[in-house]
Order: structure tokens, then sequence, then C-alpha cells
């Protein structure tokens, strides 16, 4: 199958830390079909070759184990093209039509990497073009809008050029290794099934800890924050897989229709649940891996007064059969202490003790996320500790390391979503109904909190966030993992 990839945006900050590495690995690991183009579009003035060095001196900055040596980019190179266009001009649209009409690949995949703001005009102007044919695949990067309405215009408009098949919306932890075994965990093993519920899940609690800032991102961050950035797509991704029922089979819809009932299943905040379930938080200055490092407040294109969050912790809720009175406890930020996203799903004490436990041990299945990719099982077992004492138990856990047993080189999340487009799989990306659903569930949380700090808590840089996310969660009996 011959293919062409057109890269809007090839010049542009994403094109260069992951699309384009992703593309070199597929590449390499020989999965990227032989008969292809990788077309980079931008306003730059550059020729093919100008392109190809910009991207080999790229290249220098990626690990030493994913760096091409110059023949293997030589080879590469091959497959990389550049075209020059402003987006808001229907002849520079001729111009790539020419290119890609000339050789008439058997499929077109078209990428906009590039700020949303562009993306109605540039799907506007494919149409118009006769760019958007039925051969060609449409691939938007998060985010898509900032609310529910503007969510919305984009998909209408750019339905109106693609089909729901044609169009691949990214959301990159769908991409990630991990999030495929929390799959594979749930729908490829008989075991947890039937202790999936409430009647043996006490809370599931799901933390995407960062300790990155918001390094060069400051301006469009503080347009942006922690609840649109991470909670509306990447954290209720996570809640879908957890939450969603078995799937009828593994067919795209099949999968989204499922996590889009669990999307519409999370009950609807009231002012009360507002003010009580949901903490936001900006970081101050702080300590870092042991450096120290500037407030929000201090970070580039930030404004001094900004009332924007880094960090969200949440109570929702499920309302179902399956989930009524179960708390998901979702939690993400920005310079917290580690890197380290991870879901843990409690279980119920033993109903009836006739051992001694420690306080707050139990039964725990740990899903890492990142940066270690592994499952844990909490138990309580008998330890040799002491020897006369057999009602005390000791807490242990098994511990499957999923880097070691299947190779730390598996395949990354960018690679993994790039071929599933020109493969045209669409299980692994949004549907326009999950993503509204998304939007409509925060809008009353971005409504309330819009130029209003009265809620908004201050945490120290290299903190777990604050306190009154601890607090939240310790109303209800239960504390976050690392307090634990
Ligand atoms: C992006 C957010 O979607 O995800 C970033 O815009 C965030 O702010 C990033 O840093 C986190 O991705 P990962 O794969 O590093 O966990």
């Amino acid at each position: 199958m011959s293919f062409d990839l057109v890269l809007f945006g090839g010049t542009g900050d994403l094109a260069w830390r992951k699309l384009l590495p992703a593309l070199f690995q597929a590449f390499r690991h020989g999965t990227l079909p032989a008969d292809g183009r990788i077309i980079g579009v931008a306003r730059d003035d550059l020729g093919n070759e100008q392109y190809r060095q910009l991207i080999q001196q790229r290249f220098e900055n990626v690990d030493l184990a994913k760096r091409p040596s110059p023949e293997e980019f030589g080879r590469f190179a091959q497959l990389l093209h550049f075209v020059r266009m402003d987006l808001s001009k229907p002849e520079d649209y001729a111009r790539l039509k020419d290119k890609l009409v000339h050789r008439g690949a058997d499929q077109v995949v078209m990428y906009l990497a590039t700020a949303p703001t562009l993306f109605t005009l540039a799907c506007e102007q494919l149409a118009a073009a006769g760019l958007a044919t039925a051969n060609t695949r449409i691939v938007l990067e998060k985010p898509l809008g900032h609310d529910l309405a503007s969510n919305r215009e984009i998909n209408e408009t750019v339905r109106r050029a693609f089909s729901e098949q044609q169009i691949f919306r990214i959301d990159h932890y769908l991409g990630k290794p991990s999030v495929q075994n929390l799959f594979a965990l749930r729908f490829g093993n008989s075991l947890f099934e039937p202790l999936w519920r409430r009647e043996t899940i006490a809370n599931i609690e799901v933390t995407i800890a960062e300790d990155i800032g918001v390094e060069k991102r400051g301006a469009f961050y503080d347009s942006t924050g922690a609840l649109r950035d991470m909670v509306q797509n990447h954290a209720l991704q996570l809640v879908c897989a957890l939450a969603m029922e078995p799937p009828i089979s593994s067919d795209a819809d099949a999968i989204r229709d499922e996590k889009l009932k669990v999307l519409r299943s999370l009950r609807a905040w009231t002012p009360e649940t507002m003010a009580q379930h949901a903490i936001r938080g900006q970081y101050g200055p702080g300590t870092v891996a042991g450096e120290p490092v500037p407030g929000y407040r201090q970070e580039p294109g930030v404004p001094h007064e900004s009332t924007t969050e880094t960090f969200v912790a949440l109570r929702a809720e499920i309302a179902n059969w399956r989930w009524a009175g179960v708390p998901f406890y979702i939690r993400t930020g920005k310079r917290l202490a580690a890197r380290d996203a991870h879901i843990a799903v409690n279980f119920r004490p033993a109903p009836h003790a006739i051992f001694n436990t420690p306080l707050g041990a139990g039964n725990r299945l740990v899903i890492d996320l990142q940066p270690r990719d592994g499952l844990e099982l909490h138990l309580l077992a008998q330890g040799q500790e002491n020897r006369r004492h057999l009602q005390s138990l000791t807490p242990v856990h098994l511990d499957l390391d999923f880097d070691k047993r299947f190779g730390s080189e598996r395949v990354g999340a960018y690679e993994r979503l790039l071929l599933d487009v020109i493969d045209g799989r669409l299980n692994l990306f949004v549907r326009s109904d999950e993503q509204e659903a998304a939007w409509r569930w925060v809008e009353p949380l971005l409504d309330s909190w819009r130029g209003n700090s009265s809620g908004l808590r201050s945490y120290a840089a290299g903190s777990w966030g604050p306190s009154a996310a601890s607090a939240m969660i310790a109303r209800d009996g239960f504390c976050w993992s690392e307090e634990q």
C-alpha cells in the first residue's frame, strides 16, 4: 500500500519532539509501509533538502538508542518532502494538490499538528481544493476546542469535509503500551471481571502526576489549565477504560459505544459537589529533584496574577449499577513530587476480621502507567516477623514489570497511533460524541472557576499538591496511594 502523510505544522514542536521521531522508529522497525512519503507543511521557506537537514539536526537531541546512524537517516530521508504553505491561501492548497495527485497514493493522511485555531480553516480549504477525497484520513491533535460549544463547532466543520470514519482524534494516552495493557487486563483475562464492581471495590484512584512545570508553553497553558489539558481527555479516557462494560467486539465503535456510556453516566456536578469534590491548585516556588524551581506565576509567558489551575483533584461518581457509590478519585498536576501515572484499585476489606492487619493495608491492584509499566497486586500474608503471633498479617505484593518482561523498546504511543491511522484502525481514537460528553461533564467546573480565584489553592512545587486534596479523600475514610 502506498501512502502520503501530510504533516501540517511540519516544523512545529510536536513534529520535532514526537511525530517525526515516531515515524522514524516505525521506519526502523520495518512497520511503516515502504512505499510512503512524509510531506512536511509549514510557512517556512524550505526545500526538501533543507527540511531533511533540519530534521537530522533535531534528531541529535533524541535518546541515543533512538537516534539514527547517518546511513539509517539517509534511507529515512528519502521519504521526507516539504511543501511551503500558508493555510489561509487557496493557491497553496492547489500546489499541495499537484504534489499529491501527481503520485496518486492509495492512502492520504492529513495530520493537523498545528494551532487548533487553524483546524476549521484547514478543513474548509482542503474540502474546497478537492483534497478531502474518500481515500483521505484526517488526524486532529488536542485540544479540540476550549469548551463544549467550540468543540462542537470544530467537529461540525470537520464533518462537513470528512465522514466520522475518516476522522482520527488523537488522545496519545490511548496509544501508550501501559494503557493497551489495561484493556488487555480487563477484556483479555477473566480473573478480575467478577471482582470489578461496587460489591468488591471500595474506590479507584487515577493519578497522573508530572514533575515538569509548564516549560515553554506558559502562554498556551495559561489559557488552558489542568482541567482542559489533562482531565477532559487523558484522565477521563483512563476512567472509561476502567469503568466501561466489556465491549461486544474489538471493533472501534463497539469500544467507543461503551466508553461513551461511562462518560454519560458521570454524575453531573451540583454546587455542593463542586464545593466539596473539586479541588484546584497552582504551584508556587519549591524544589524538584533537589533543584529550586520558580512558581507558576513566575514562569515565562504566565501573567503575574494568573488564576489558572496547574493541579486538579476530583471525586467522580459513575451512576450505574456496576459503580453506584464507588468514588473515582482523579488527580493530575504539574510540578508534583514525581513523574508518576498510576491507577490504584482499592478492594473492600475482608467482611469479618480474624487476623490483625496493619492500618491501611489491604487488597489493592496498582496499574503503573509511567514511568514504570507494570502491575502490582497487594495482598496480606503471614510473614516470619512474629513467630509467636500468627494472627498478625504482613502486606506483600505480586509484581509484574512489563518492561522487564517484554523489553523497554516497545512501540511508543505516537508510533502506534500513526501506524493505526495509516492502516485505518480507529479503536484508539476518540469519537466526537465521546469528546462532547467529556466536555459536558467538565464544563460546569470551567464555568465556576473562570475568573474566580476563591477556591484556588497554592502548593509548593515538588509536593503532592494542596492539602485540601488529601482532606477531600480523607472525608471518605481513604487516602492517596503515596500516603498509604
Ligand atoms: C499533553 C499535555 O497532552 O500531555 C501536556 O498537553 C502534558 O501538558 C502531556 O505534559 C503529558 O503526556 P505524557 O505522555 O508525558 O504523560
